[in-house]
C-alpha cells in the first residue's frame, strides 16, 4: 500500500479496526465470511497449508492444540527420515513417523512424507556405504518406507537436497551421487513402483531465485525426466529465508516456470527469520505468490511456534513461543483468504509451449458423486486433475471411469487405476475415501498423446 497524505489520515480509523497483532501493516479486518484457520482459509482456492510435526511434541497440549485446529497437511520434521526409518540395514523402525502419521489422519489432516533419498541423515551404517552396494541398500529403502506407508502419504519428498549450492548449477558430491547419476530417477522409480498413490518430489532449497545456477540445475534435471517419463510429479521449494537468503522478488516466477513443465509446486519448509510487520509482509508475499501459480497446490510451515523452530533464535514462524498468533500468521491468512486467481498473470512463461485448458464434465453418477476434469495439455501429453465432489450424502468411497481414447495414462497419483487406455477406473485410496456430504477431493493422472473427451463419471462404492 501507498501511503499517500489521504491514507495517513486514515491510519487512526484503520487501526482501531485492526487488532493490534496487525502492528504496523495495514490489512483490512476481514470479510464476514472469511475463514478464521490456515487450513480452511488455503482450502478454499483447493489448496493446503500444512506444518513440521515433531513426534517429541505430540504431549504438548499447547502445540497439539494448535495443531489440530489450523493445519491440513502435516510433514515428520525428521521421524521419516533414512535415520529414522532404517537405524540397521533391514531393520525398519516406523514407531514415531507412525505416531505424526496416525495423529494426523485421525484429525483429517492429510501427511507429506519427508524424505526416501538424502546425503543427510543417513544411518550409520549407511554413511560409509559406496557403489553397487549403496545403491542398492538406497533403493530397498526407498521400496520398503513408500511400501510401508502405501496409500497414505500424499507426496513424497523422494530426493531431497542433491544440487549444490553455489554456481555450478550441478549435482552435490555425496556418497549417493558417487553411485552414478542416474540415483535420482532410480530412486523415483522405485517410489513410483512402490506406492502408485502418491505424488512424488523432488525438494531443495536455494532454488527460490529463479536467476541462480542452482535454480537452473534442478530444473533442467525437471525438464530431462518429464521430457524422458521418469516419474515425477511435483518440485518441493523448502524456503527457508533470512537476511541472508531474502525472498527473491522473481520468487512466482519460478514457481510458475516449473509448474510449466507439468509437475505440482509445493512451498514444503516455509519459515523466515524476523519480526513484526517486516516479517508479516514476506509471509503475506510468499503466500500471494503460491496462490498466483494454479499449480502451488499447498505451503507448509517448518514449525509451529518460534520455540519449535530448528533456528528458534530467529522466531521465524507463525505463532510465538507461548503459541499466541503473530503479525505473521494474520498477513498469511489473510493472503489465503484472498484466493488464488488459478492464473499468473505476471510471471513469464519462458519455456515450454504447454496450453492450458479447462474442461469441464459434471456428471451426475449414479451413486451420489460427480467428477469434474481440468485438463493442462501440452503438444505431446498432459495432465488431468480431477475433482469428486459429493452429493447430498457422505461417501466412504468412490470410483471414477475416465474415457482415454487418444491417449495413454503414464502414472497416476492419489488414486488406485485399472489400465492405461479406453475406460480406465480410478478408485480412492485410504486417506481420501471419506468424503463428507458436500465435499470435495482431488486426483490426478498424467499421460501421453491427447487428453481431450475424458468425459469423468463418478460412483459411489
Ligand atoms: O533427538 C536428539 C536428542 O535426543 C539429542 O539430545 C540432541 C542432541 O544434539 O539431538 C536431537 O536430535 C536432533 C534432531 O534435529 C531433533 O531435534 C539432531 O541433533 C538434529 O541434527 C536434528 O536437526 C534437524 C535437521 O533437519 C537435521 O538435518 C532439524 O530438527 C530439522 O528441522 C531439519 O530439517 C531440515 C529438513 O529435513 C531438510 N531441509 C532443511 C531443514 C532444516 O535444516
Amino acid at each position: 500500500m501507498k501511503l499517500t497524505p489521504k491514507s495517513v489520515a486514515l491510519i487512526p480509523i484503520i487501526a482501531t479496526v485492526a487488532t493490534a497483532a496487525f502492528g504496523a501493516t495495514l490489512i483490512a479486518p476481514p470479510a464476514a465470511n472469511a475463514a478464521t484457520t490456515l487450513g480452511a482459509a488455503a482450502q478454499q482456492s483447493g489448496r493446503y497449508f500444512g506444518t513440521a510435526v515433531a513426534a517429541g511434541r505430540l504431549g504438548d497440549s499447547t502445540y497439539v492444540g494448535i495443531l489440530n485446529r489450523e493445519f491440513d497437511m502435516v510433514t515428520a520434521e525428521n521421524e521419516m527420515k533414512m535415520d529414522a526409518t532404517e537405524p540397521n540395514q533391514n531393520q525398519f523402525s516406523f514407531g514415531n513417523g507412525d505416531r505424526i502419521l496416525n495423529q494426523a489422519r485421525n484429525q483429517g489432516k492429510r501427511v507429506r512424507g519427508h524424505a526416501l533419498a538424502w546425503h543427510s541423515q543417513q544411518p550409520g551404517w549407511m554413511q560409509n556405504m559406496s557403489g553397487t552396494a549403496l545403491r542398492n541398500a538406497m533403493l530397498n529403502h526407498v521400496t520398503q518406507v513408500a511400501t510401508y506407508y502405501k496409500g497414505k502419504i500424499y507426496a513424497w519428498d523422494v530426493v531431497n537436497e542433491a544440487y549444490a549450492d553455489g554456481g555450478s548449477g550441478g549435482r552435490r558430491d555425496s556418497n549417493l551421487q558417487r553411485t552414478g547419476n542416474d540415483w535420482i530417477e532410480a530412486a523415483f522409480r522405485a517410489a513410483r513402483a512402490a506406492d502408485p498413490g502418491a505424488k512424488l518430489c523432488y525438494n531443495d532449497y536455494n532454488t527460490d531465485n529463479w536467476s541462480d545456477a542452482k535454480t537452473q540445475g534442478v530444473y533442467r534435471m525437471v525438464q530431462d525426466f518429464k521430457s524422458r517419463g521418469v516419474p515425477i510429479d511435483c518440485v518441493g521449494f523448502q524456503s527457508h529465508f533470512n537476511n541472508n537468503s531474502p525472498v527473491p522478488s522473481n520468487y512466482q516466477t519460478t514457481l510458475q516456470n516449473f509448474a510449466n513443465l507439468g509437475v505440482d509446486v509445493q512451498i514444503t519448509e516455509l519459515d523466515i527469520e524476523g519480526s513484526g510487520s517486516a516479517q508479516a509482509q514476506k509471509f503475506g508475499n510468499v503466500t500471494k505468490a503460491c496462490l498466483a501459480v494454479s499449480r502451488c497446490t499447498g505451503i507448509t510451515v517448518w514449525g509451529i511456534r518460534d520455540s519449535d523452530s530448528w533456528r528458534a533464535s530467529g522466531t521465524p514462524l507463525l505463532f510465538d513461543s507461548s503459541g499466541n498468533k503473530k503479525a505473521a500468521y494474520n498477513a498469511t491468512l489473510d493472503a489465503l483468504n484472498a484466493g488464488g486467481t488459478g492464473t499468473d498473470p505476471t510471471s513469464t512463461t519462458t519455456t515450454t509451449t504447454t496450453t492450458t485448458t479447462t474442461t469441464t464434465s459434471n456428471n451426475p453418477g449414479t451413486g451420489g458423486c460427480t467428477a469434474t476434469v481440468s485438463l493442462n495439455q501440452w503438444n505431446e501429453g498432459f495432465v488431468a486433475t480431477v475433482k469428486v465432489t459429493a452429493g447430498s450424502s457422505a461417501l466412504s468411497g468412490w470410483a471414477v471411469t475416465a474415457t482415454v481414447s487418444n491417449a495413454t495414462v503414464t502414472s497416476s497419483w492419489s488414486a488406485n487405476r485399472s489400465g492405461n487406455s479406453g475406460s480406465v477406473t480410478f478408485t480412492n485410496v485410504d486417506y481420501n475415501a471419506n468424503v463428507p456430504a458436500g465435499g470435495t477431493t482431488e486426483f490426478g493422472f498424467q499421460g501421453s498423446g491427447n487428453g481431450s473427451g475424458l468425459n469423468p463419471s463418478c460412483s459411489a462404492r
